[in-house]
C-alpha cells in the first residue's frame, strides 16, 4: 500500500529516496514519483509503472541534484495509475510539493471550493488538493498553514511536504497511515516504514495521529496539529537487515515460508515457562479470564482466516462463544459489545485501516482489546489495550505465510491458558497440548525438508481457471487461506468451501477434470470429507487430498494425496498450510508471475 520517503542531509538526497523507495515495493504500489530542492526551484519527476521507469527517467536520480527531496509510491485510490496522477503532486506556483498515503474523504467538497476561488487542478486524485490548500493558508510559516489543512481534511493521511522558500526542510504529518522519521548524524529521513531507512539508521521516532514533524539541516521538531511543541524520544530499531534481504531465496515469499520453523520458535517458546503458559504481558487476570462472556475475532484476509482457526481452537479447549468479523463488515454492523467480552483484532502490519478502524470501535463500544500483531509499534499495536506480538520478524513478501502460521501459535497458546484458568481442560490435557505445541516448529521443519513434491504437483494448476479447497472443521479454515495464497499470487480464480456445504449449491460447477484441492487431516470427520470428496469425484473432479499417514485410503479415492505429519488435531492447520503455500508459490512461478508483488495488491492496506 504505497509509500513515502524523504531525506535531508549533506549527500545527494535522490539516490538516497529512490532507493528508500526501493525497500518499500513490497507494499504494492503502480507509480511512483519524486521532487528535489536543486538550490534553485523544486524540481520533480513522476510516472506510472514500477520504480525502475522512475529510475531510468531520473538517471538513477542524477537529474534531479539536491540534498533535500521526498518520494513516494502510489497504490491510486482516486483517479487511474497515470504521470499525472502518480504524486508529488505540486501547487500551480511550483512552491509547494506534497506526496501522501491515505484518503482525503471529503476532497470532492474542498476541490470544489478550491475551483471556485480558481485554482486549477491537475489531476484526477484526493491528494491534490492538499498543495493548493496548502497554497491558500500559507503566510509563510509552513507548520501554521499544515496545521489548517489538517484541521479541514477528513481521512488518513502520512504526509511528506517542502516549501520552496523553506528550501532545507521537509514537513511530515500523519493520520491513520504509518510514517516514522529517521535520524543518522547529518542525515535526516521519512518513511513509511523501517526497511526504507534501515541502511542508514536504527534510530527513528514513530510519528502519532495528528502530529507534524519539520526536518532541517539544524533540528528535527514535532508539533501537535494545535501547534503544541512536542517532545518525542528515539527508538532504536532491532531488525537486522538481512531480515529485509532475500538472503539466497528467489524470492521473500519462499523465504518466509521456510523461516516458519524459526518464526513459531520465536513466537511458542518465549510463552513457556515450563509447562506453564506465560501471558502475564498482555494483563488479563485469571478473574477477567473466568468471567469473559464471548469473544470477537475481527481482522482482513489471512488473519481473519488465522481467526477462523481460532474460534474453533478458543470454543473446543476453552468452552468461549467467539465469533469472528471481518474488520471492514464489523466497524459497520453496529457490533453489540457486553462488559466481559473480548475484542482480538488480529494484524501483520499493524496498519490495516479496516483492523484499526474495527479496534476503535470496539474500544469505544467498552469492549477490551487485545491485539495480535507481528510489527511492534504499530498503529494496531499503540492502541490495542494489550498486544501478543507474534515473533516472525519482518515479512516483506505481499502474501503472508510465516506470520500467518504465528498467529495460528498465537491463537493455541491463548486457547489453552484460558482453557487452562477456565478449568474446561485439566493439567493432563493442557501438558498433551504444550508437548504438541513444542514439536510444532520441528514438524513443520520435516515438512519442509520433505522431497519437493509440490513444485511438479503445481504444473497441474497452471492452466486452471478455477480451483475449488474444500474441507471441515480446521481443515475448511485452512481451506480458507489455501484459496487465498493460490488466488492472490497466481491469479487463478479459487474458492474455499466447507465441504459439507458443497451439496448445497456449488456443486453443480463440478465437471470433468475441475481442480478440487480437499484437505482432510481431521480424523474426527475424515469419513464425513471422505464422501465429500468421493461425491465431487464422481462428477469428474480432479481431487489433490491432503491428509494423515493415518489415512493412505485414501489414495483409493484421490487422484494425489500429499501427507502432513500428524499433531494434535487442533494444530493441524500449522501442518497443512505450509503445502498450500508451497503449491501456490510454485504456480505463481510456473505462470511467470511477480510472486512477491502481486498485481493489484499492498502488503498493507492502510485505506479503506
Ligand atoms: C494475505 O496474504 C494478504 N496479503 C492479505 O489478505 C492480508 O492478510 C490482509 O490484508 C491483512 O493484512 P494485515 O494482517 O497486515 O492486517
Ligand atoms: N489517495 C491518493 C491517490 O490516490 C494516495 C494513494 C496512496 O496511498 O498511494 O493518489
Amino acid at each position: 500500500m504505497c509509500g513515502i520517503a524523504g531525506y535531508i542531509g549533506n549527500q545527494q538526497a535522490a539516490p538516497i529516496v529512490l532507493d528508500g523507495l526501493s525497500r518499500l515495493e513490497y507494499r504494492g504500489y503502480d507509480s511512483a514519483g519524486i521532487a528535489v530542492f536543486d538550490g534553485e526551484r523544486i524540481r520533480m519527476a513522476k510516472a506510472a509503472g514500477r520504480l525502475s521507469v522512475l529510475e531510468k527517467l531520473t538517471d538513477s536520480g542524477r537529474a534531479l541534484p539536491g540534498f533535500c527531496g521526498i518520494g513516494h509510491t502510489r497504490w491510486a485510490t482516486h483517479g487511474c495509475p497515470s504521470d499525472e496522477n502518480a504524486h508529488p503532486h505540486m501547487n500551480q506556483e511550483n512552491t509547494i510539493a506534497v506526496v501522501h498515503n491515505g484518503i482525503i474523504e471529503n476532497y470532492r467538497k474542498l476541490r470544489a471550493k478550491l475551483e471556485k476561488k480558481g485554482y486549477v487542478f491537475s489531476s484526477e486524485t484526493d491528494t491534490e488538493v492538499l498543495a493548493h490548500m496548502l497554497t491558500e493558508y500559507y503566510r509563510g510559516d509552513p507548520v501554521e498553514a499544515i496545521e489548517k489543512v489538517l484541521h479541514r481534511v477528513e481521512g488518513s493521511y502520512a504526509l511528506g511536504i517542502m516549501f520552496l522558500d523553506h528550501p532545507h526542510h521537509i514537513y511530515a504529518a500523519r493520520r491513520d497511515s504509518p510514517l516514522i522519521v529517521g535520524v543518522c548524524g547529518e542525515g535526516k529521513f521519512i518513511a513509511s516504514d523501517v526497511p526504507a531507512l534501515l541502511e542508514h539508521t536504527r534510530t527513528v521516532y514513530y510519528m502519532e495521529n495528528e502530529e507534524i514533524a519539520t526536518l532541517s539541516d539544524e533540528h528535527i521538531r514535532f508539533y501537535s496539529i494545535d501547534g503544541e511543541l512536542l517532545s518525542k524520544e528515539p527508538v532504536t530499531v532491532e531488525w537486522d537487515v538481512s531480515a529485509a534481504q532475500k538472503d539466497g531465496y528467489a524470492h521473500f515469499m519462499l523465504k518466509e515460508i521456510y523461516e516458519q520453523p524459526k518464526a513459531l520458535r520465536d513466537t511458542i517458546f518465549p510463552r513457556l515457562k515450563g509447562d506453564r503458559i506465560d501471558l502475564e504481558d498482555l494483563g488479563l487476570s485469571e478473574e477477567e479470564i473466568r468471567r469473559l462472556s464471548r469473544i470477537t475475532i475481527v481482522a482482513c484476509g489471512s488473519a481473519w482466516h488465522a481467526g477462523v482457526t481460532g474460534k474453533y481452537v478458543l470454543e473446543e479447549l476453552a468452552r468461549i462463544p467467539v465469533e469472528t468479523d471481518l474488520a471492514s463488515e464489523y466497524r459497520y454492523r453496529n457490533p453489540i459489545c457486553e462488559p466481559d467480552s473480548l475484542v482480538i483484532v488480529v494484524s501483520q502490519s499493524g496498519e490495516t485501516a479496516d483492523s484499526l478502524a474495527a479496534l476503535r470501535d470496539a474500544k469505544a463500544r467498552g469492549s477490551r482489546v487485545l491485539a495480535i500483531v507481528n510489527v511492534v509499534g504499530s498503529s494496531i499495536a499503540r492502541e490495542a489495550d494489550s498486544v501478543f506480538y507474534t515473533n516472525a520478524g519482518p515479512e516483506i513478501s505481499v502474501a503472508t505465510t510465516k506470520a500467518y502460521s504465528c498467529q495460528l501459535a498465537a491463537f493455541y497458546l491463548l486457547a489453552a491458558k484460558f482453557a487452562l484458568v477456565r478449568g474446561t481442560i485439566d493439567e493432563a490435557r493442557a501438558k498433551e497440548l504444550l508437548s504438541s505445541l513444542k514439536k510444532l516448529p520441528d514438524q513443520v521443519q520435516e515438512l519442509l525438508s520433505a522431497p519437493d513434491e509440490l513444485s511438479f504437483l503445481a504444473n497441474r494448476y497452471l492452466a486452471a481457471d478455477h480451483v475449488f479447497f474444500m474441507g471441515r472443521g480446521i481443515d475448511y479454515a485452512v481451506s480458507l487461506e489455501g484459496s487465498l495464497k493460490l488466488k492472490e499470487i497466481s491469479y487463478i480464480h479459487s474458492e474455499a468451501y466447507a465441504a459439507g456445504e458443497l451439496k448445497h449449491g456449488t456443486i453443480s460447477l463440478m465437471e470433468e477434470g475441475t481442480p478440487v484441492i480437499a484437505v482432510a487431516t481431521s480424523d474426527r470427520i475424515y469419513p464425513k470429507t471422505l464422501s465429500n470428496i468421493v461425491e465431487v469425484k464422481t462428477r469428474g473432479a480432479s481431487v489433490l487430498a491432503l491428509t494423515t499417514p493415518d489415512h493412505r485410503d485414501l489414495s483409493q479415492v484421490a487422484d494425489h494425496v500429499l501427507f502432513v505429519p500428524k499433531t494434535d488435531p487442533l494444530f493441524m492447520g500449522s501442518l497443512s498450510i505450509v503445502s498450500l503455500q508451497l503449491l501456490a508459490y510454485y504456480v505463481s512461478l510456473g505462470r511467470g508471475l511477480d510472486v512477491d508483488k502481486p498485481r493489484n495488491l499492498a502488503k498493507s492496506v492502510t485505506v479503506e
